[in-house]
């Protein structure tokens, strides 16, 4: 699945930016919260998303960079949002975050920092919907890729199989045609993508050529 990351683009037009979108081959659309004390750069907020919640056709996968992301588990369910994703090292308490997510009906994400391991999940995966392993340091699009993710990707797979989880592996940051090829073959499940897709001349057919993977 491709979930294109809003981060990138045109916050101009953000109407004509949907058009493409609700026809194009992307399954989510991905959208990063930034609060300036999690990671070092402030995006946008709930007075915009309600906005774009309003005009995207499609399931909001919405990746909470933001410190206490438990108090915002009312604004992104009233966004309609699909998933909740909260960064691992933001919760000290995540078991009882990715419990209020589910009792607020959305599904539950946690997110890993590239200098996070995968096995501090082991006694969570089973209780999350899905893990998203940043592949940049979240903050900015438009970053290199890690290549040691897809190290982890492989680990968190078995790591899933072992503990029985059913989560979704998500991958965040850097991807392109040539990452998110050696995503997949390493076992990802959802490949967020930013400026490879609305940087693009032509954004659908970005989406599509990530998509055919
Ligand atoms: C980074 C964000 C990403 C970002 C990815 O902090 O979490 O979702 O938009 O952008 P690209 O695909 O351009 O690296
Ligand atoms: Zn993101």
């Amino acid at each position: 699945m491709i979930s294109p990351s809003l981060l990138a683009a045109n916050f101009a037009n953000l109407e004509e930016e949907m058009k493409w979108f609700n026809q194009s081959s992307a399954d989510w659309l991905h959208i990063d919260v930034m609060d300036g004390v999690f990671v070092p750069n402030i995006s946008f907020g709930f007075p915009v998303l309600k906005h774009v919640a309003r005009i995207c056709k499609k399931p909001l996968d919405v990746h909470l960079m933001i410190v206490q992301p438990e108090k915002f588990v009312n604004e992104v369910k009233d966004l309609g949002a699909y998933l909740m994703n909260v960064h691992y090292e933001a919760c000290p308490h995540l078991h009882r975050v990715v419990g209020q997510i589910h009792e607020a009906g959305m599904k539950a994400g946690v997110t890993l920092n590239p200098a996070t391991p995968v096995s501090v999940l082991e006694d969570i995966a089973a209780d999350v919907d899905l893990v998203l392993l940043m592949s940049v340091n979240p903050g900015f699009g438009g970053q290199k890729f890690i290549t040691h993710t897809l190290e982890k990707v492989r680990e968190l797979r078995q790591l899933l199989d072992r503990t029985g989880s059913k989560a979704l592996i998500e991958v965040d940051g850097g991807v392109n045609l040539e990452t998110g090829r050696q995503l997949k073959e390493a076992g990802v499940d959802v490949l967020v993508a930013g400026n490879y897709i609305f940087r693009a001349p032509d954004p659908a057919k970005a989406c599509e050529a990530l998509s055919a993977l």
